[in-house]
Formats: C-alpha cells, sequence, structure tokens
C-alpha cells in the first residue's frame, strides 16, 4: 500500500504538471481527488486494515490528499492569472481609459438659453410658436398689409399660393408671436420667444436662409421708450459686457412707431471703425420699437390704455460677433470640427 500511495502521487503531480486549461484541472481533480478516484478507495480500505496499519497508512493517505488538494489550488490560481494576460499582449493597468464621446448642445441653443435667461431675469416668461405661419400673422397684423412695400423686407418663402390672410408661409420673423401673446393673453404681459426663422435668400457669409431669431414683447399701462433703452441696454452689457459702448438709433418697421435698432461698440476695432463693423465701429444686434397703435388695436387691446415695446435679434448674429466667427453658414454645416469648439 506504502508504494501504491507513492506511484500515486508521482503520476498525479507529473499530470498537473501537463495541465494547460481549467476543463483539463477539472479533469484532473475528478481523476484523482473525487468520489471514484484510487485515493477515495483507498481511505475507504483503511476500516478494514488492522488499527497499527490503519494509523500508519491513513496517515500517508490523508496526508497525500492533503497535498493533492493544496497543488490544485495552486494550479487554479496560476492558470486564472495566465488567461488574464493570454493574448497580443499583456493588460496595461496604466493606461487611460477609452473616453465617451459627451454630447452638447449646438451653439446657437446655448446662447438662446443664455439670452433667455438674461430676460427672464427681468420677469419675462419665455414662449415658443409656430415656424409654419399664416400671412395674417406674419405680415398683415404686424401693419403690413398685402402689396406693402415692407414686404420686400422679407423674402418669403411660401407654402401654398392662395393670396389673403389665410396663404401659409415659413415665418421671416418670430414677431408674429407678438400677435398669438397678445390675442392670448391680457396685460401685463412680458415674453421672450426664441425660434427659428426662414427666407428666400441666397447665402453668403453673413446670410442664411435658415436663423433664429428671439423676439420679446412688454405691454402695460405705462410702457414709455426710456424702459425700451434701459432693457435692451441692460441686455447687450449682460450680453457682452458691462464696459461695452452699446447705441439706440432709430430705425423703420411697420410693426413698431417709434422703431429703433440697437448696435454695440465694433467687437474687432472698438469703435475705430474696420472691415468688420464696414468702418462705422458700430456692430447692429437688434431691431425694436415701441409696439404700433394699429397692431395694439388689432389685437383688441386699446392703445390710449395700453402701451408696450417689442424688440427682435438674430441669434447666429449675436453668436458670430460673441465668438469672432466668419462665416454663418458653419452653424449649420454638421461639421464636428466646428461644433466641438463651443
Ligand atoms: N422682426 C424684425 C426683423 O426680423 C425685428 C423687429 C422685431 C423689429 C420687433 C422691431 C420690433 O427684422
Amino acid at each position: 500500500m506504502q508504494e501504491e500511495l507513492e506511484r500515486l502521487e508521482a503520476t498525479a503531480l507529473a499530470e498537473l504538471a501537463q495541465v494547460e486549461t481549467h476543463p483539463q484541472l477539472e479533469e484532473w481533480r475528478v481523476r484523482y481527488l473525487g468520489k471514484k478516484s484510487a485515493l477515495t478507495t483507498v481511505l475507504r480500505g483503511l476500516a478494514a486494515l488492522s488499527p497499527e496499519e490503519r494509523r500508519e497508512f491513513g496517515g500517508r493517505a490523508n496526508k497525500l490528499k492533503a497535498t493533492l488538494q493544496q497543488k490544485h489550488t495552486e494550479t487554479e490560481e496560476a492558470l486564472s492569472l495566465s488567461s488574464l494576460s493570454r493574448g497580443a499582449a499583456p493588460i496595461d493597468v496604466t493606461l487611460p481609459g477609452r473616453s465617451q464621446p459627451l454630447g452638447r448642445l449646438h451653439p446657437i441653443t446655448q446662447v438662446i438659453t443664455e439670452i433667455c435667461a438674461v430676460f427672464a431675469r427681468m420677469g419675462f416668461q419665455v414662449i415658443e410658436g409656430p415656424e409654419v405661419e399664416r400671412d395674417y400673422y406674419n405680415f398683415q397684423a404686424l401693419n403690413i398689409p398685402q402689396d406693402h412695400a415692407a414686404r420686400d423686407m422679407f423674402a418669403t418663402l411660401w407654402v401654398d399660393s392662395r393670396d389673403d390672410g389665410n396663404a401659409r408661409l415659413l415665418r421671416t420673423h418670430t414677431s408674429p408671436m407678438q400677435v398669438r401673446i397678445m390675442e392670448q393673453h391680457k396685460p401685463p404681459l412680458r415674453f421672450v420667444v426664441p425660434g427659428r426663422t426662414y427666407r428666400y435668400e441666397a447665402t453668403d457669409a453673413t446670410h442664411d436662409w435658415m436663423f433664429q431669431q428671439v423676439e420679446g414683447l412688454a405691454i402695460d399701462t405705462d410702457i414709455t421708450l426710456r424702459d425700451l433703452k434701459e432693457t435692451l441696454f441692460e441686455f447687450a452689457k449682460s450680453m457682452f459686457g458691462r464696459e461695452m459702448g452699446v447705441r439706440f438709433r432709430c430705425d423703420y418697421f411697420p410693426f413698431v412707431e417709434p422703431g429703433g435698432e440697437v448696435a454695440i461698440e465694433c467687437v474687432a476695432c472698438h469703435g475705430a471703425g474696420c472691415r468688420i463693423c464696414s468702418g462705422t465701429g458700430w456692430l447692429e444686434i437688434l431691431g425694436c420699437g415701441m409696439v404700433h397703435p394699429n397692431v395694439l388695436a388689432g389685437c383688441g387691446i386699446d392703445p390710449s390704455v395700453y402701451s408696450g415695446f417689442a424688440f427682435g435679434m438674430g441669434v447666429e448674429r449675436i453668436t458670430i460677433l460673441r465668438h469672432g466667427v466668419d462665416d454663418i453658414r458653419h452653424f449649420y454645416s454638421g461639421d464636428f470640427r466646428f461644433l466641438r469648439q463651443f
């Protein structure tokens, strides 16, 4: 029996040295440590031996079992480790992780959010409206009747060909929302309206056929031109910096009286005059004015009781001025090299 145990140990260890995979190791375990293994048979047979023999061989057999179990555990650990490093190269745990590309808001969306936040601080609510509009809201209710020369200010993309107030078009500005707001809400009211607008125009570095505007409207009993200037100067300084020079001048829009425009000091030459500002030293950022009495009356608001101001700005233009972008068409080119910079 002594010899048998020694032979068993020698073959078991020799075979274990050949084991290369976990399934092979499992086969080995069944063969040498399993219920039907030679060693188990030896251990079971101990009962039939005399007490002296049992003591002698029992000790050796149990020692062999412990040895084989120990070797089994060691081999299992070694196999697990080497399977980690199998393949072309071992894992280098000092390498940086693979970064997940993270989405972000489009630069125009970022600036719209910022513009709305500035006006929200001054008590304006944010509202949106339809991009496919009626002639009535885009023109007629804004004091621009059929055949009015001011229609030339807005090269229009028509959706259908009828020529009355119901004709559908892609809104050329966000001003139709002034009318929709005044029809649905009673003064006092203060709203800003961000959204897409469309014009039937050839594109170049400063013009695109689709661009975004933010419209503003405030109506109450005592609103004056001074409120308009104060609000828009505060806006311009919030967006472009407190030290920025801001200018207010008269301008014409059929739906306001008086009408105006706000300009900021040229971001490139700071007023000296350069190519960016066409030598004027100023950059126009928005159109505005006191809401025309005809527009108020058309929306059922009595112009002898209420007054208000409105303004509209191009978001791409403001973004271009803030970031020094050289072509408006970059914004919708889908070019990640451009978009990733914001
Ligand atoms: N809607 C005008 C435009 O698109 C801007 C504007 C809005 C002017 C409100 C005055 C008042 O050019």
